[in-house]
């Protein structure tokens, strides 16, 4: 069971080859492309949509030669295509849409459209040493906190989730108004290495409360706040000293509400996806509080934290594989910009 995966839901144009090993009873990445759109974007300071959209039309071919020639196998060989049906941008997600349907049809081979975040959260099926059912799964990405009960591929309960801002919402506007360019998560955790995270008091909102819910947007005011007191002279320790004050105060809300989450729900596997898992404070804090329970923390492979084809691939390939649904020979195409993934599949 060959499949092609396409994500092409916001800035990342992924393509990528995933089988199924009945062997391993998990996926296999054969091969994968990415383009990153990071300097399209740079000057603005975030996505543009459309220009986002045009980028993928530009890549989304050459990728899939790039993927098939690197995994030496040809388009006859192939025995899905899926792509990412939603959340995202309308426009982005429309061109990886129409470029797979467009794809199975002249191959006369089934589809299927994944959910954006059910490929994260099913990522670290990739790595060599799978999580097992039933885990806690916290997903943090640009767009995206959330923590979740995973009981099997396709039985997910929400558990909680941002009222505002998402994690790495919280580390770009951070670092935005650091002057840290764009995406910003990335710069800030470099310079939180040589910063003293305790020199600022910043806030930890809802660390404390009842509910599994998570908030950052009071993080970012603070942020400014401080930002503006140090002025334009900012010397380059307090800058560091910043970084690391802001990435402490996400990772412990983080990690907080991920051990509440699996005390609630009586478990000790915790499945960490979305962009900033590459956070390696994150990765370690988290890693030792699942070891403080007697489990265990299960990431990505490092080069599937952010958006990429090979997880598309992998959750159609283990939505195949464990039962849930078939790829369809079905080419009319939709997108769901706005797709809760309790509601995903139901229609
Ligand atoms: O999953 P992703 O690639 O795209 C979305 O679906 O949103 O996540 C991108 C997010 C960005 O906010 C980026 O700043 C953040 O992941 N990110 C990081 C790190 N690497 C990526 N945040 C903190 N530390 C990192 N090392
Ligand atoms: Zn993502």
């Amino acid at each position: 069971m060959l499949v092609l995966g396409i994500e092409s839901s916001c800035d990342e144009t992924g393509v990528a080859l995933v089988s199924w090993s009945p062997e391993l009873g998990q996926p296999v990445l054969h091969a994968q492309a990415l383009h990153s759109q990071v300097e399209l974007h740079g000057d603005y300071g975030g996505v543009v949509p459309e220009l986002a959209s045009r980028d993928h039309v530009h890549r989304l071919v050459p990728l899939v030669r790039q993927t098939l020639a690197q995994a030496r196998m040809t388009p006859d060989q192939l025995h899905a295509v899926a792509y990412t049906r939603g959340p995202g941008l309308a426009g982005a997600l429309l061109v990886g849409a129409g470029l797979s349907c467009a794809l199975a049809y002249a191959l006369q081979r089934p589809t299927m459209g994944i959910h954006h975040l059910e490929g994260h959260l099913l990522s670290p099926f990739l790595d060599t040493q799978p999580p097992s059912f039933p885990f806690v799964s916290l997903l943090v990405s640009g767009g995206h906190t959330q923590l979740m009960r995973v009981d099997g591929v396709g039985r997910y309960a929400l558990l909680g989730e941002t009222i505002d801002d998402a994690a790495g919402e919280a580390f770009d506007k951070s670092a935005k108004l650091m002057g840290l360019g764009y995406p910003g998560g990335p710069a800030l955790a470099a310079l939180s290495v040589s910063g003293d995270a305790a020199a600022f008091r910043l806030p930890r909102p809802l660390m404390h409360d009842a509910t599994l819910d998570f908030s950052f947007a009071g993080l970012k005011t603070a942020v400014m706040t401080q930002w503006r007191k140090l002025g334009e002279t900012v010397s380059a320790q307090d800058r560091a000293n910043l970084a690391a004050g802001v990435q402490a105060a996400i990772v412990d809300v983080l990690v907080s509400k991920s051990l509440a989450a699996l005390k609630r729900e009586g478990l000790s596997r915790l499945v960490v996806a979305g962009g900033v898992s590459a956070n390696l404070s994150l990765r370690s804090r988290l890693a030792a509080a699942c070891e403080s329970l007697g489990g265990r923390a299960y990431f990505p492979p490092a080069a599937l934290c952010t958006d990429n084809g090979a997880m598309i691939a992998a959750a159609a390939v283990l939505r195949m594989a464990h039962g849930v649904e078939s790829a369809q020979p079905d080419y009319r195409f939709d997108v769901r910009p706005r797709w809760p993934l309790a509601q995903a599949h139901e229609a």
